[in-house]
């Protein structure tokens, strides 16, 4: 038996500024015994509440599923107890594999010679028993599979989730500086939008934004467009109940008004990009999207607007975008009486040239970047 499957405990990998609304994300979706960890969080699942994470998460990466966990000093040590995993119950020999590691505070120092040593085992054990080795495939494996050394204990587990999470598989293109998903969707849950006052992105570039908030607003699976869930390679998946969950799902699926959501940018290629996106997730033109300069916009009042203005650093330069953050300050004072504003930082240096009194800032990093969503009420 295999450590998932004797406690069915899982490791959820969050990013650290999501944590507590992933931890309430996980239990709503029916975890038990939520515990916050560094850079993740443990907690205890049925299969089918495991399907139905992987399936509905917005703010989760990755589900690991711990197959063993020892004290590991020496990566011959690593490789001999690797190597006794039956791991035909995960692959065959002409499927693919990779593997991702951590390594920290221990013996074997570099995660890309753990990750060799992990492999190796594999690949030997496969020769051994049916003399075909199964392939390395890093972009799109049959299977996933985590390696974490932390103070010497080593844990080898499955990637349930089978790659990332944050690709939703809405955004089949991109222009400057997109969120990432994963970030947008917790944007959204920090901001208190409660789903029926109309909700507006004036700086939508690719629509993240917006793709986010229709996937909350209709309950549609965050992750529905995916083909390939990696917790279909446990050898106690079971397709009736995955069906099943499928089924509940779809079922709370809810349709939004015309109108509800809708956004804008000046740039014609990020409207046309945002178009193409949000027509992925909803064929019938539910989310509007319209080319404009958000000082041409007419009045928002009443709105709930949520967006991520330029921050300012281009092909690695930095441009002072001081006086474009007082006007858009002025902007919301003037033209937008009644709204509540939630603008995402990703240099908080400009917090202060908006000039106006905020509700609360809280911090969400964006690729490396120290950023801040911040709420205004507008009067
Ligand atoms: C940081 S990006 C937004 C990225 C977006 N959240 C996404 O996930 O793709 C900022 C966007 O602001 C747009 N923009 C810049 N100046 C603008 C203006 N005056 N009016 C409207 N949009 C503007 C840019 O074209 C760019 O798409």
């Amino acid at each position: 038996m295999y450590s998932y499957q004797k406690n069915s405990r899982y490791f959820a990998q969050v990013a650290d500024d999501t944590k507590e609304l992933a931890a309430t994300e996980l239990r709503n979706l029916g975890a038990k015994s939520v515990d916050l960890t560094y850079k993740g969080i443990y907690f205890n699942a049925k299969q089918k509440d495991l399907y139905r994470i992987n399936l509905q998460s917005s703010l989760v990466n990755r589900v690991l599923a711990p197959l063993l966990t020892f004290d590991c000093h020496s990566d011959r040590y690593l490789y001999k107890t690797a190597h006794q995993i039956r791991w035909l119950d995960f692959l065959t020999s002409y499927q693919t594999f990779a593997i991702f590691s951590t390594v920290s505070d221990s013996k074997i120092s570099h995660s890309k010679f753990a990750s060799l040593r992990l492999k190796d085992a594999i690949v030997d054990y496969f020769r051994s028993v049916t003399g075909l080795r199964p392939s390395v495939d890093t972009k799109k494996p049959d299977l996933w599979l985590n390696l974490r050394i932390h103070r010497n204990r080593a844990t080898i587990s499955v990637d349930t989730s089978g790659g990332s999470l944050h690709q939703r598989r809405y955004r089949k293109e991109s222009v400057e500086a997109p969120m990432i998903e994963t970030l947008a969707a917790a944007l959204l849950k920090a901001s208190g939008w409660d789903q029926s006052q109309p909700l507006y992105d004036p700086f939508c570039g690719s629509g993240t934004l917006l793709c986010e908030a229709y996937l909350q607003a209709t309950g549609t699976p965050a992750n529905g467009l995916r083909t390939l869930f990696g917790f279909e390679r446990l050898p106690d998946f079971d397709p009736r109940i995955w069906k099943e969950v499928q089924k509940e799902c779809h079922k709370k699926q809810r349709a939004v008004r015309n109108g509800l959501i809708a956004g804008s940018d000046i740039s014609q290629k990020a409207v046309a990009t945002s178009r193409r996106n949000t027509n992925i997730l909803t064929t019938d033109r539910r989310i509007s999207v319209q080319q404009k300069d958000v000082f041409h916009l007419d009045k928002l009042q009443g709105q709930f607007i949520i967006t991520n203005p330029p921050y300012g650093i281009r092909l690695g330069r930095s441009e002072d975008l001081s006086h474009f953050y007082q006007r858009l300050g002025d902007f919301l004072k003037k033209q937008c009486q009644g709204a509540t504003a939630c603008i995402y930082f990703g240099d908080r240096k400009y917090i202060k040239h908006i000039g106006l009194r905020s509700s609360w800032k809280k911090p969400f990093t964006n690729g490396g970047l120290d950023g801040r969503l911040v709420k205004y009420e507008l009067y």
